[in-house]
């Protein structure tokens, strides 16, 4: 059993309670572990505080992204120092500061003004339009992560990260082009419904041909992947399940409840999906029963 383990960047849609079920299925005898869509990289401080490789890569195409990890890896004192200075500047009744650092982020790109941003906007979930800038609103019902916690986190996250954690900023393609067959690459693309379309979440669009592609070149090389992809809640799902003939063992983990399903009185559990590369480890007893409960795997 892990201990609580540091997540200093609050993206919506992390994969931080998820990652020990996860986890799980991922190889112990990794030469360098790739997490190329990393976002707030849940996956990899899992990785690293369970010491499944030997080193680690993190990537993201959003840059101020990347560039946070940086800070947050060489430079944890002053950029929790420089968060809290952002983050006590606002008054619980001013909208206008929220704005006015979102326009200053646009403007220059900020790493520590971006981590700002996704503590304060709405669920903590970044919205970006074509142009690539933040449109997100702020949460008027919460000030987003003292800073005290986020000092914590970020020593913390640092503390596991340095010395053994690479940054990259760039498509997925481009990050793990140097993956080979003793590496690991764990991908958690943009579903394709959050990206495309007037609200998109996430700064790049990814097509399913593309990523399909991608997958090719991985299985190709030998390189072992898991990818978190589709999934349902009650009878919907989101995303298109991938091809069979890729020979990807689909497993489907609970991931809770439906907030949205909550409210209106629905107790719907969440399923996502999650593709294991041929040859890892055969699916535990419980994931076994999901798979069957959830429908067909490939
Ligand atoms: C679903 S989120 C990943 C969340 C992450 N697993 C976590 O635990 O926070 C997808 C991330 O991929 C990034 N992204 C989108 N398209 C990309 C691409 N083509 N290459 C690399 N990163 C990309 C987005 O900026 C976003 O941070």
């Amino acid at each position: 059993m892990q201990a609580r383990l540091p997540h200093p960047v609050p993206y919506q849609g992390s994969k931080r309670t998820l990652a020990p079920r996860i986890g799980v299925h991922a190889p112990r005898d990794i030469d360098v572990w790739f997490e190329p869509f990393a976002g707030s990289a849940a996956m990899t401080l899992w990785a690293l505080e369970a010491q499944v490789a030997r080193r680690y890569v993190i990537a993201d195409v959003l840059a101020p992204i990347a560039g946070l990890w940086r800070l947050i890896i060489d430079a944890p004192v002053a950029t929790a120092e420089r968060y809290g200075e952002i983050w006590r500047g606002q008054k619980p009744s001013d909208r206008d500061y929220f704005n006015a650092v979102r326009a200053r982020y646009n403007a220059h790109g900020d790493p520590v003004d971006l981590l700002y941003l996704i503590c304060r906007c709405v669920k903590n979930a970044v919205r970006f339009n074509a142009a690539g800038q933040f449109t997100q609103s702020v949460d008027r019902r919460r000030l987003g992560m003292r800073p005290e916690r986020m000092m914590a986190a970020i020593a913390a996250a640092s503390q596991l990260m340095r010395g053994r954690t690479e940054v990259r900023s760039g498509d997925w393609l481009a990050t793990t082009a140097d993956a080979g067959r003793r590496d690991f690459v764990y991908l958690d693309p943009p579903y394709l419904g959050t990206t495309v379309g007037r609200d998109r979440r996430y700064v790049r669009q990814l097509q399913q041909a593309d990523l399909i592609e991608g997958i090719e070149a991985l299985l190709a090389r030998g390189v072992r992947f898991m990818l978190s992809y589709d999934g349902m809640t009650g009878a919907k799902s989101y995303g298109a399940p991938l091809p069979e003939a890729l020979g990807l063992t689909r497993l489907l983990l609970e991931a809770g409840t439906s907030a949205q399903a909550t409210l209106s009185g629905r107790a719907e559990r969440t399923l996502e999906s999650l593709y294991l590369s041929p040859g890892l480890r055969p699916p535990c007893a419980p994931c076994s029963a999901l798979r069957e409960l959830g429908g067909p795997s490939s």
